[in-house]
């Protein structure tokens, strides 16, 4: 684990201007302090990210939800009292004088209260806001574990701190709640349904046209191998023909069994939807390290629980070229 020393210099880092990786509940995220323009700036070089993709700021307390957002609406409480610390972002309207790299220029901000205990001593420690997108480069894999980041970023990130695996897996659940009716901007382990149960209220789902999320960007969260996702059935058989082709290809299996095909680069998941996220972009990193022309996903049940993990796996075949089956 993490020692005192540790995030006393993370927080020396983060004061100096500097980028600290740190583990959370979800995935690790990059920070930097939110109220310094250029150290959030790093953050979008470090990533090559667009700068019209807004971050998150991570806080220890509901209660500095006042020093990012002009209002904190009675909902705010209501789900930060249930969720937080957690994994769910909120967006609020922001506060005047937030800098505009961190919000997109837009007129909302998202914020979450984390839940490992890593990134509360840091944020705590440090006192203001981190702005923090996933530690991983634009539209790619998110990193779930400390060496992941290094891999990512090598030393363009000077200091990561080390809290062991992500326990969830993926990325917050995001709800709009800067109007009237809250919206669901990015499914997560908290689900649809939790939320709605806390509001005593429906959800909307985003409008198709602004993609202000990234997350929310057809393709996202993507390996360099392109990914196809399909029943267990379908994907047996392709992945048969391809091998019979002389492609090389990788499974990522849940139910179906490994085939007496050679040449498969096979990972068979965990079939629990927990167990199932916790170790996707691990599983993703490895399929993808194995060099091979085509990833092939089985789809995870239409069940509610695995509603996020689904999304994921959709985002990252999204655009992705087809091989030329048979
Ligand atoms: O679990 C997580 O949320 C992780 C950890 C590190 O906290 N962070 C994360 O950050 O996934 P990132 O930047 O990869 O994704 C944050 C998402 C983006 O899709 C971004 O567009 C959206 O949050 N977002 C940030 N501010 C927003 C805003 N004001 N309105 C709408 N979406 C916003
Ligand atoms: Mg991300």
């Amino acid at each position: 684990m993490v020692a005192d020393r540790e995030i006393e210099q993370a927080v020396a880092v983060l004061r100096a201007g500097g980028l600290v990786a740190f583990p959370t509940e979800t995935v690790y995220g990059l920070g930097a302090d939110a109220s310094n323009p250029g150290a959030v700036k790093k953050i979008f070089a470090a990533k090559e990210r667009p700068h019209d993709h807004p971050l998150i700021v991570h806080i220890a307390e509901a209660v500095q939800m006042a020093a990012w957002a002009r209002e904190v609406p009675a909902v705010a409480h209501k789900l930060a009292r249930r969720f937080w610390p957690g994994p769910l972002t909120l967006v609020l309207k922001r506060a005047a004088g937030v800098n505009d790299l961190v919000t997109g220029g837009q007129d909302t901000i998202a914020l979450r209260a984390p839940s490992h205990p890593v990134a509360r001593a840091l944020l705590a420690r440090f006192g203001g806001g981190v702005a923090a997108p996933s530690a991983n480069r634009f539209g790619r894999v998110s990193a779930t574990t400390a060496d992941h980041v290094r891999r990512e970023f090598g030393a363009a990130v000077e200091c990561v701190l080390d809290g062991g695996a992500a326990e969830v897996g993926i990325e917050s659940t995001i709800v709009d709640i800067s109007a009237a009716q809250p919206t669901l901007l990015r499914p997560g382990w908290i689900t649809a349904q939790q939320l709605e149960e806390a509001l005593s209220g429906k959800l909307a789902l985003p409008a198709a046209e602004s993609p202000r999320a990234p997350g929310m960007l057809a393709r996202h969260y993507a390996p360099q191998t392109p990914l196809m996702m399909m029943e267990a059935d379908l994907l047996l058989e392709l992945a048969a023909s391809l091998a019979r082709q002389g492609k090389r290809v990788a499974v990522l299996a849940r139910s179906a069994q490994q085939p007496l095909v050679p040449g498969l680069t096979w990972i068979g998941a965990p079939a629990d939807p927990a167990g199932y996220a916790h170790d996707l972009y691990a599983n993703l990193r490895r399929l993808d390290q194995a060099g091979c022309d085509v990833l092939l996903a089985e789809a995870p049940p239409p069940a509610a629980e695995w509603f996020a993990i689904r999304d994921r796996l959709t985002r990252a075949a999204a655009g992705a070229p087809a091989p030329e089956a048979t």
